[in-house]
């Protein structure tokens, strides 16, 4: 199962639903200000794996698509805040919304796609105990977002541990993917068993994701990620690499040095680069990649209650993917 293959499919099914449910209101800023991160499509890892979770459990996949719309909203709003929180200026290969347009728009268009989120949920085609449930875990993975995302911005230009970092992604992340997945299935009706297992692969798999995109911030290509590289250096976000490369750095005027980048707003593309070298050479980077693919692991082995299926395979396909990319 190739799961970029899969994704690029799943991605055009929900090209028209992510069309469908913001219409041309006023005022028109705050529309297009809305509709550019959903619009442009990033990978669409979350709303795919709503839609294969719910068939994955023997259900129709279809049932899980408005919950997978209004996910992939959840996930563009905390970008559009993300991206004004962390300074940055390109995703997905465009200006940021605080920039391109401003940042009360920016809020703004957030505060939208949360709510326009809730409103798709409300009117989804599923029993009401079910809904209830969905409800649950999508409401707890954002108010667990905003937990993460503030313990993230606490975190900068401090050294944490890497418990206090795997706890930070954890909620900043895997709750998103885990909201995905385990109403995916319950909109396939899945029993609690199976919510659970598939509830716990996401989480899983979320760590692995956010570990290796934490790479991808040090190492990536912009031209392929759409984002800044670097900037996570320059703001000393204290990553697993980074954490590793303070306890691992032998000579002391390298570990010196490396403090001296580590978020040095000022820092030039060099020294960044350079951080890197150093994170390498003390087997960060390496250390950063065998710990996601232990949480990945761990998130194919959760998977093991549900029967084969198409989307199982993808579900598993999707684990490999989240720490084997470019973008
Ligand atoms: C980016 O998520 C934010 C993180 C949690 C690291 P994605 O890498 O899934 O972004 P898109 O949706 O593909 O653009
Ligand atoms: C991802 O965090 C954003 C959310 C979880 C909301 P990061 O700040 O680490 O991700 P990128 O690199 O901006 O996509
Ligand atoms: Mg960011
Ligand atoms: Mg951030």
């Amino acid at each position: 199962m190739d799961a970029k293959e899969y994704l690029m499919k799943a991605s055009k099914e929900l090209d028209g639903p992510i069309r469908q449910y913001i219409g041309d209101e006023e005022p028109s800023d705050l529309i297009a200000a809305s509709r550019q991160y959903p619009y442009a499509g990033g990978k669409r890892m979350r709303p795919a794996m709503a839609l294969a979770a719910a068939g994955a459990v023997g259900g129709d996949r279809m049932k899980a698509m408005p919950l997978a719309v209004a996910i992939e909203y959840i996930h563009n709003f905390t970008l559009v805040h993300d991206d004004f929180m962390d300074g940055d200026e390109q995703r997905r290969g465009m200006t940021t919304i605080h920039i391109a347009y401003n940042v009360p728009t920016a809020i703004l268009a957030g505060d939208a796609l949360f709510a326009k989120a809730f409103q798709i949920i409300s009117g989804m085609d599923v029993p009401d105990s079910s809904m209830r449930n969905i409800l649950k875990y999508v409401s707890q993975a954002v108010w667990d977002l905003a937990r993460g995302q503030q313990m993230d911005i606490n975190n900068e230009r401090k050294i944490v541990s890497e418990e206090v970092y795997i706890e930070t992604i954890r909620l900043k992340t895997s709750v998103l993917f885990a909201a995905a997945a385990a109403g995916g299935a319950l909109a396939g009706g899945a029993d609690e068993r199976t919510v659970q297992a598939v509830h716990e692969y996401a989480m899983a798999l979320g760590l692995g994701f956010q570990i290796f995109d934490d790479y991808l911030g040090i190492a990536g290509d912009p031209a392929k990620t759409g984002k800044s590289v670097g900037n996570d250096i320059r703001k000393g976000k204290c990553t697993v690499m980074v954490t590793h490369a303070i306890r691992n750095i032998k000579d002391p005027k390298v570990l010196e040095e490396f403090k001296s980048i580590l978020g040095n707003a000022d820092a030039t593309d060099d020294q960044t680069a350079r951080a890197r070298s150093i994170m390498e050479d003390a087997g960060s980077i390496a250390y950063g990649r065998r710990l996601a693919k232990e949480k990945v692991d761990e998130a194919i082995s959760k998977l093991s209650i549900l029967p084969h299926s198409e989307e199982k395979d993808f579900m598993i396909a999707l684990a490999k993917y989240a720490i084997d990319r470019e973008v």
